[in-house]
């Protein structure tokens, strides 16, 4: 019933075989970096999305994602040296394009798990994705012997369009871990394995996360005093980014792939925001990537939110700006300059409403907000700057079920004549119509 894929012309039968086409079955390919994927029902990645690949906004000058990036280096680079060298390796142009089993399975995260729904990711079939976390890169390098290392890249995930939602972002992953002599130095009665773990034999060890206070393998010492160290370093990168007076608190969260974890968040204008998610590795990580008899810490933190609150970027679109008059304010060379984003100018909004009655088989509940707002972006690209949900309704005597969103159109650089917004919404009332088989109302 969904086509997504058949709205946009390139999207032809060359690169997607359309699902309910009659036309001869042939094997349909996606084409990513020079490479063919073979596309499968859990195809989903759309030709928007693709153009982004490859624009790498973390390392572009005068980007302040590039900023921001350089400023997490230089304090991990000079907080941690080793014989006077840093002591984290920097990994950040590695390929967007991962396994499910990179993004997920060797980080235990469950074959049932939400964050693996179609209606979250980007998928090209169904064992290749675009990474939707940087920590997809964990086992590869832990598994080529890197103990310390900083992973820096895009994640694509799908989302919500607001002022703050992009569905592509990017993330800071790292990883530090200690031997036993590292974490506790000359005392040899500290030991970071409880006695009934055999670092000979790992594999017979049943490790359990039911203590919220560590993982059963773990002694408390160890684990406690790699917590006090994993706070102490990302508060430490707090402050230098924002200054002493900036007030955080943590949280304690849950990922598949740490325990136990916890999210930073600090206090930016008047509301907590979450900047970062981390906690001691699952030790099974450790095992599955090598012989092990180290605990390691990791994070990851997103770039945006932290570039949209140092340099007051008040829209997360304006990070893929080309516009010249955006880049030079960021464009120094001292990556510690205090930067205050000024508005180029402020174009005004229009908004257009769409409603629709969904076909019989669909409910309000059971459509996928997710896969409306990717056409939505398909068709208007980025003068799309909020789709929000403002009515659903259910007909008392067909029991139709409708829905209608409210779709703000602004550009960044110029004034949209209403003329020209009526004329994309026109297409996006046809694409909605075409491919999830609605009636507008
Ligand atoms: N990968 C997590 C995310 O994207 C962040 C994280 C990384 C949490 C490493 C813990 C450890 O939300």
């Amino acid at each position: 019933m969904r086509k997504l894929f058949n709205t946009q012309p390139i999207f032809s039968a060359v690169l997607f075989r359309c699902k309910y086409s009659t036309a001869p079955k042939s094997v349909a390919t996606v084409r990513l970096n020079n490479k063919d994927f073979i596309s499968d029902d859990y195809t989903n990645i759309t030709p928007k999305i693709i153009s982004y690949l490859n624009r790498n906004l973390h390392l572009q000058k005068g980007n302040p994602l590039s900023l921001v990036r350089q400023c997490i280096v230089k304090y991990f680079y000079s907080s941690f040296t080793h014989r006077g060298h840093p002591a984290f390796s920097v990994y950040d142009n590695l390929s967007p394009i991962v396994t499910a089993k990179q993004n997920f399975d060797d980080l235990l995260i469950p074959a049932d798990h939400p964050s693996r729904a179609k209606s979250d990711c980007y998928y090209i079939n169904k064992d290749v994705l675009l990474r939707a976390h940087m920590t997809a890169h964990q086992m590869e390098l832990l598994r080529s012997g890197l103990d310390n290392f900083l992973m820096i890249g895009d994640v694509y995930r799908r989302d919500e369009i607001d002022s703050t939602h992009f569905p592509v972002f990017h993330q800071v992953d790292a990883v530090r871990s200690q031997s036993s002599k590292e974490l506790f130095g000359e005392d040899q009665d500290l030991k970071i394995f409880e006695p009934t773990y055999d670092i000979e034999n790992p594999h017979n060890f049943k490790n359990s996360i039911s203590d919220p206070m560590k993982q059963s393998c773990h002694t408390l010492e160890a684990s406690k005093l790699m917590e006090t160290q994993l706070k102490t370093h990302l508060l430490g990168l707090v402050y230098y980014l924002f200054g002493d007076d900036i007030e955080h608190r943590w949280v304690d969260a849950y990922f598949p792939f740490t325990h136990p974890s916890w999210e930073l968040e600090i206090l930016y204008e008047g509301k907590w925001m979450e900047v970062l998610g981390c906690g001691i590795v699952r030790n099974e990580i450790l095992v599955n990537a090598g012989p092990s008899n180290s605990i390691a810490y990791a994070f990851g933190l997103g770039l945006e939110r932290l570039a949209m609150a140092l340099y007051k970027i008040p829209d997360i679109r304006l990070m893929w700006s080309t516009d010249s008059g955006f880049l030079a304010q960021f464009n120094t060379d001292n990556i510690q300059d205090k930067i205050t984003y000024k508005p180029v100018s402020v174009y005004p909004q229009c908004t257009n409403d769409i409603s629709f009655w969904l076909p019989s088989n669909v409910t309000t509940d059971s459509f996928v907000n997710n896969d409306f707002y990717d056409l939505v972006r398909d068709i208007g690209g980025d003068i799309i700057e909020q789709v929000s949900l403002k009515d659903k309704f259910i007909h008392p005597k067909s029991k139709k079920h409708s829905l209608c969103y409210s779709i703000v159109y602004r550009h960044l650089e110029r004034t949209l004549k209403q003329e020209e917004v009526n004329q994309v919404h026109k297409k996006i009332e046809q694409a909605v119509t075409d491919s999830f088989n609605v009636v507008i109302r």
